[in-house]
């Protein structure tokens, strides 16, 4: 294991969706979600699978809890799942689904690990997509806003942080562009309307819970790259960074200055945002925030002439994707020189691997080495003065990866989806072993 430097207070944790673990889809009065609708799609999600099981989070509350005590963390990243708690998107709240938010939060209080909750993963009401076509609406993001109000009106006052929303790239592009998640769409248009709408609805939530007095952190988490040309040639790093404005500058020109980035605005052309931009909307984007949550998997490497395969040194995952943990260190010191930031959380980070379980054990050393490397990347960033404040593995358990089923497993927790019995992988006693040396250890000035 490497020594990371980090500050005394760093927080350790891990990380999970609703939708990918909960399971419990048609109880105590959950609304069905866009998810619940994409996966019964043909062709949509590998094998036709779906959430409806997932993990039985829902159901194994406690014992997921004890686990993750056991594993000695400090911080648990979860998300709401929005049609558990109001089911048509407005109007009535369901109070056996925030009942259920109510029992995750004490129990991770009572165990001494810090509640960080995530207000959008994805699982948008479907009532909302089929009665005003979901975030292609304006009218989405004053929902959006109503529902993390009453989230932290319950909550509020026993949470470690509030981020509004998880990866609103994945939500505008894959769900808009590729047609690869919910809800399904093929329109450049639409996901630029779709991710203005999401930026409002981030603004306009914290507003809503600044003036409702809630006093936990308020921030977001974008998914990031670094972004590297396929060579030197200007026309390759020109390709790089257009790619870095559409994937990253799009969020966090917004929040952080204003406006978007000229050049992806640019390649957009009539098919950007301007239709839908109102005046005040940045200033409403742009309310300040007390954190920024970045999840970072791989880098981008672009190329003129269409997409490369990138060398891949240390190799690729089980998704295909280049492992390349000195993107991390590039991508946080970039941002710290461009933006004037909040502390960082890395709020999501890990890899899938084709874990076998062999006799009670999992020996899933290639995911302790993404893990290690990507650590010792973070400390290296926070050596070159970013202020990062914690670290959230993706994922405590393995889940259900989206369109990718059950297929992929980026869990610590190896998941036998038979009998939903739960095995620590080794990277997860590793996991335990770091944060127990790291704990409180300051870095040295
Ligand atoms: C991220 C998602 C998360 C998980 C990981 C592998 O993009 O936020 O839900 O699927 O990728």
């Amino acid at each position: 294991m490497s020594t990371y430097r980090f500050k005394e207070d760093f927080v350790w944790g891990v990380a999970t969706s609703s939708y990918q673990i909960e399971g419990a889809a048609n109880d105590d009065g959950r609304g069905a979600s866009i998810w619940d609708t994409f996966c019964k799609v043909p062709g949509k999600v590998v094998r036709g699978e779906n959430g409806d099981v997932a993990c039985d989070h829902y159901h194994r509350l406690e014992q997921d809890l004890d686990m993750m005590a056991d594993l000695g963390l400090q911080a648990y990243r979860f998300s709401i799942a929005w049609p558990r708690v109001q089911p048509d998107g407005r109007g009535a709240f369901n109070e056996k689904g925030l009942g259920f938010y109510e029992r995750l939060v004490d129990g991770l209080l009572k165990r001494n690990i810090q509640p960080f909750a995530t207000l959008y993963h994805w699982d948008l009401p479907q009532a909302l997509q089929d009665t005003q076509n979901g975030w292609e609406n304006r009218d989405t993001a004053y929902r959006f806003a109503d529902y993390a109000s009453k989230i932290g009106s319950v909550l509020g006052d026993r949470l470690a942080s509030i981020a509004t929303h998880n990866e609103p790239w994945c939500t505008a592009w894959l769900g808009n562009v590729t047609g690869y998640f919910a809800p399904g769409n093929e329109s450049l248009k639409k996901a630029a309307h779709v991710a203005h709408h999401l930026l409002l609805s981030h603004g306009l939530a914290l507003q809503a819970l600044r003036a409702d007095g809630v006093k936990a952190p308020l921030g977001i988490v974008l998914n990031q790259s670094s972004a590297d040309g396929a060579t030197d040639s200007p026309e390759d790093q020109a390709a790089a960074s257009l790619e870095y404005e559409k994937f990253v500058s799009w969020y966090m020109d917004p929040l952080f200055k204003g406006r978007y980035p000229a050049q992806a605005l640019a390649w957009y052309g009539e098919n950007g945002p301007q239709e839908v931009i109102q005046d005040g909307d940045f200033d409403i984007i742009g309310t300040p925030m007390d954190f920024l949550g970045v999840n970072y998997y791989t880098r981008i490497f672009a190329s003129a002439s269409g997409p490369k395969r990138p060398p891949g040194v240390l190799g690729f995952t089980d998704m295909d994707w280049e492992i390349y943990p000195q993107g991390l260190t590039e991508l946080l010191t970039k941002l710290n020189a461009d933006y004037h930031l909040p502390p960082i959380y890395i709020t999501e980070n890990g890899c899938a691997a084709k874990d076998v379980l062999d006799h009670g054990r999992v020996r899933d050393t290639d995911r302790i080495s993404f893990y290690d490397l990507h650590l010792a990347a973070l400390s290296d960033a926070a050596k070159k003065g970013v202020d990062v404040a914690g670290y959230f593995a993706w994922s405590l358990m393995d889940n259900f990866e989206w369109a990718s089923g059950y297929d992929k497993r980026f869990g610590m927790v190896y998941v036998d989806y038979a009998t939903q019995q739960r095995t620590p992988k080794d990277s997860a006693l590793w996991y335990r072993d770091v944060i127990a040396q790291h704990a409180g250890v300051a870095a040295p000035r």
